[in-house]
C-alpha cells in the first residue's frame, strides 16, 4: 500500500478491536413497540430523505453529500463518550440530533419534542442488531472539568502533537495538509479529509475545549481519527487541547462584510511579500462550490479566504490566503478551460462505489449561498478519490480576482459566475503553475476570453498548508476599470483546487463583496483644510504687509491684535 493511511489503519486496529468492558448493568434502552412506531414516523418525516427508508444511508438525496449520511446499519457513530468501538449513548445521539454536525448537511433538529428525538432514537436503533448486543456498550468516559488555557501547556501540547503524529494527518500547522491527507478513507471506502485544527468551527462534534479532549479519546468510529485512550495521560491531553486551541483564533469563522484596501504612502514592493499588507485589515470570506451551472464542484477543498488590499496613488495589491492539503503547481488551469457536464456523485467519486442514484433532485435547486453555509461539507475530498483511482489528474491549483470591467451604473451588478454579456467582468489569473499572472474577460461563464495582462504583477509561496498569492496592478489603466479613493467597488474571489480536478466553472468562489478604497492620506478631508489654511494665512500676511506699508505712508488702519 502507497498510503501511509494503512500504516494508521494497521497501528489503530487493535485498539479498536479491543473492545471496552461491557458496562455490567447497562438496560438496554431499546423503547416500546408504540414508542419505535411514533419514532419511525418522525423519521419517516425527517430523516429518511438522506438516511434512506432502510436507514442504510442511501436516501435520495445521498448522492450528492459527502459525507454521506450516516448508515445506521453500520453501527458506527462518530462523536459518542463511549471507548472506540463502543455503541453511543442515548445522550451522545440525543446531542447530534439537536445540535447537528457543523459543516455537513446533517443539521440540528432543536424543534422536534424531547418525545420525539427520544422515539426517533429508538427506532435508530432497529436499524442494526448491535443496540441489541450487550458487548457493544461501554460506560462513557469521564471527561474532567476543562483546566483554563495556558500557553505554556500549548507549547507542551505541540510536542504531544509530533509525538502522537497527528501532524501526520492533521499536517505540521493543523491544516489538514499531513502526508497521509490526500489519501484517506473511511470504513466504507470514500474519501475522507481529516480536520482542518485551524477551523474549529468546522469540528464535527463541537469546538468546545472538552469536546476535542472527547474527540482524541475516544475517536471517530468508521473514521481514520483513531482514540489515543491508553496513549495520553490525563495532562497531555489537557495540552493538545491547548495546542489544538492555539492553533485557531476563534469558535466561529468571524466571516467579514467587506474588504477594506489600506492606502500608505511607500512604493508597493512585492519583494516584502506579506509584510507590504502590515496594518491591513484581514478579510475572511466563505467560498462556496458553484453548483449553479455546470462543472459544479459539490465538495470544494476550499472553504474561505483570507484577503488584504493595500495601494498606493499608483498602484493597488491584494494577499490572498487560503488552505490548501497539496500545492498542485503541474499541470494547468484557466477559467476558459471546459470542466465537465456531468454532476459528480459520491459514487463516481469513491472508486468502490457504484452509482445507484440516476438524478440528483438537489442539483439545480439548491443556491450556492445556501449549500454553502450550514449544509457546506468541509471535509470533501475529491481529488483523493481523483488521485486513488488514477483520474484525472494535470490540473493546477489557481486563483482570481474578479472586478466588473466597468463600473455598474445603478444597482445592477454582473453576474457574480464570470459575469453576463452586458456587463462584462475583469478577471485576474494565477495559474500557480506558471510563474506570470493572466486576465481575462468574462462574459457568462461559457465565454471568458483572455485579456491584456500588461500592468498585472503576481508572485505566489505555499507553505505548511497555506497559499499565499499576491496580485499588484495600477490603480488607473486604459482597459479596466478605474480604482478611486474613497470609493467602494465589487469584487469577487475564486479558488481552483488541483487535486479535485477543479478547472474553468468547477471551482469554489465568494459572492460579490465590496471593497472601500481608503482614500490617500494626501487627499483626506484634513489636508486640503490645512492647505486652504496655509493659502488663506499666506494671503493675510502679504495683505498685512502691504497694509503696513500704506500706514507707514500715512493711511491708518485699527490693529489686527487688540
Ligand atoms: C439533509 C440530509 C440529512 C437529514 C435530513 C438528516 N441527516 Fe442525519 N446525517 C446526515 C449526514 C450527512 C450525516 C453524517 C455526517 C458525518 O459523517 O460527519 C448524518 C449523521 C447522523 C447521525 C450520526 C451521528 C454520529 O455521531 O455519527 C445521526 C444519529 C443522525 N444523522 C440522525 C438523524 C436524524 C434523527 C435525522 C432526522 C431527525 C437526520 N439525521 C436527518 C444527513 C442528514
Ligand atoms: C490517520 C489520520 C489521523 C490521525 C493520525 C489523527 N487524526 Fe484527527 N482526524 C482525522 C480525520 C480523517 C478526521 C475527520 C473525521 C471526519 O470527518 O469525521 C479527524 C478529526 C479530528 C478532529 C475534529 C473532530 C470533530 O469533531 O470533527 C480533531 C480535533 C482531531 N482530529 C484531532 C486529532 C489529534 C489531536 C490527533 C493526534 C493526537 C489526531 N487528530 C490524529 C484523521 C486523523
Amino acid at each position: 500500500m502507497k498510503n501511509a493511511a494503512w500504516k494508521w489503519i494497521v497501528l489503530v486496529a487493535p485498539f479498536v478491536m479491543l473492545l471496552p468492558e461491557p458496562a455490567a448493568a447497562a438496560e438496554l434502552e431499546l423503547g416500546t413497540d408504540a414508542q419505535q412506531k411514533a419514532g419511525k414516523v418522525v423519521y419517516e418525516r425527517y430523516c429518511s430523505q438522506c438516511h434512506g427508508t432502510e436507514g442504510d444511508g442511501k436516501g435520495y438525496a445521498a448522492s450528492h453529500l459527502r459525507p454521506r449520511p450516516r448508515d445506521f446499519t453500520s453501527g458506527k457513530f462518530k462523536i459518542r463518550t463511549t471507548p472506540s468501538g463502543a455503541l453511543p449513548t442515548d445522550d451522545d445521539l440525543r446531542r447530534v440530533i439537536r445540535d447537528g454536525m457543523p459543516y455537513t448537511t446533517m443539521i440540528g433538529w432543536p424543534n422536534l419534542s424531547d418525545q420525539d428525538v427520544t422515539n426517533v432514537i429508538y427506532y435508530i436503533k432497529t436499524f442494526t442488531k448491535d443496540f441489541k448486543n450487550r458487548d457493544y456498550y461501554a460506560q462513557p468516559i469521564a471527561i474532567p472539568e476543562p483546566p483554563p488555557h495556558d500557553a505554556d501547556s500549548a507549547k507542551k501540547g505541540r510536542e504531544v502533537y509530533l509525538q502522537m503524529e497527528c501532524h501526520r494527518c492533521h499536517g505540521d500547522q493543523g491544516r489538514a495538509d499531513g502526508a497521509s491527507a490526500p489519501s484517506l478513507v473511511n470504513d466504507a471506502g470514500e474519501p475522507i479529509l481529516p480536520a482542518d485544527l485551524t477551523k474549529r468551527w468546522t469540528f464535527r462534534g463541537g469546538p468546545a475545549r472538552r469536546d476535542i479532549y472527547r474527540t482524541f479519546s475516544t475517536g471517530l468510529n468508521g473514521t481514520p481519527m483513531p482514540s489515543y485512550a491508553d496513549s495520553l495521560t490525563d495532562t497531555q491531553r489537557w495540552q493538545l487541547v491547548d495546542y489544538v486551541y492555539s492553533l485557531g483564533a476563534a469558535d466561529t469563522p468571524n466571516y467579514a462584510e467587506r474588504v477594506v484596501s489600506r492606502s500608505i504612502a511607500d512604493d508597493l514592493d512585492m519583494t516584502k511579500g506579506e509584510a507590504l499588507f502590515d496594518g491591513a485589515e484581514g478579510a475572511f470570506l466563505p467560498l462556496f462550490g458553484q453548483i449553479v451551472e455546470p462543472g459544479r464542484a459539490f465538495h470544494p477543498n476550499a472553504t474561505g479566504i483570507e484577503v488584504k488590499a493595500v495601494h498606493n496613488r499608483e498602484h493597488i495589491a491584494f494577499l490572498l490566503r487560503w488552505n490548501d492539503m497539496r500545492a498542485d503547481r503541474t499541470g494547468e488551469n484557466s477559467p476558459a478551460l471546459e470542466a465537465p457536464e456531468t454532476t459528480e456523485t459520491v459514487e463516481e467519486a469513491a472508486s468502490q462505489a457504484s452509482s445507484t442514484e440516476e438524478s440528483d433532485p438537489f442539483a439545480d435547486a439548491v443556491e450556492p449561498e445556501v449549500a454553502g453555509d450550514a449544509t457546506d461539507d468541509f471535509f470533501s475530498d475529491d481529488g483523493s478519490a481523483e488521485t486513488a483511482s488514477g483520474g484525472e489528474a494535470g490540473f493546477s491549483d489557481a486563483v482570481a480576482v474578479q472586478f466588473p470591467a466597468a463600473l455598474p451604473d445603478g444597482i445592477r451588478l454582473p453576474y457574480f459566475i464570470f459575469g453576463d454579456p452586458d456587463n462584462p467582468v475583469d478577471i485576474w489569473f494565477a495559474d500557480l503553475a506558471k510563474p506570470a499572472p493572466q486576465r481575462f474577460v468574462g462574459r457568462g461563464s461559457r465565454s471568458v476570453a483572455p485579456g491584456n495582462p500588461d500592468g498585472l504583477e503576481m508572485t505566489a509561496s505555499y507553505d505548511a498548508g497555506v497559499w499565499s498569492v499576491i496580485f499588484k496592478r495600477k490603480r488607473r489603466q486604459e482597459d479596466a476599470m478605474a480604482i478611486e479613493g474613497g470609493q467602494w467597488y465589487p469584487v469577487a474571489f475564486s479558488v481552483w483546487d488541483g487535486l479535485s480536478g477543479d478547472r474553468g466553472n468547477k471551482r469554489a468562489l465568494t459572492r460579490w463583496y465590496y471593497i472601500y478604497v481608503e482614500p490617500a492620506e494626501t487627499v483626506g478631508p484634513l489636508r486640503p483644510m490645512a492647505k486652504a489654511a496655509v493659502a488663506t494665512f499666506g494671503i493675510e500676511i502679504v495683505l498685512i504687509a502691504l497694509i503696513r506699508r500704506k500706514h507707514k505712508n500715512g493711511v491708518s488702519i485699527p490693529p489686527t491684535n487688540p
